[in-house]
């Protein structure tokens, strides 16, 4: 990260990053509610949608920046 302190690739890189952490975490809310809802646990069911639902949200945002010129600056440093 030092060696591409201040470059647009690093953007574009922790941009990447953090969209596939929320990824991970969508797959894993979507099992535990479906858990949930098997073991009759409704209540922790909609808990876990209301997080799921915020981190789909969060997963959208990341890709509007991503979209939003930071992948395009780093292809452009990088041409
Ligand atoms: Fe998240």
């Amino acid at each position: 990260m030092s060696e591409y302190k201040g470059a647009p690739a690093l953007d574009a890189g922790l941009v990447a990053a953090a969209q596939a952490v929320e990824h991970y975490e969508i797959a894993r809310y979507g099992t535990l509610i479906v858990w949930a809802e098997q073991l009759g646990m409704s209540e922790a069911a909609e808990l876990l949608k209301t997080t799921l639902s915020e981190e789909e949200l969060t997963d959208e945002a990341l890709s509007a920046l991503g979209e939003s010129g930071v992948n395009e600056r780093a292809m452009q440093q990088a041409a």
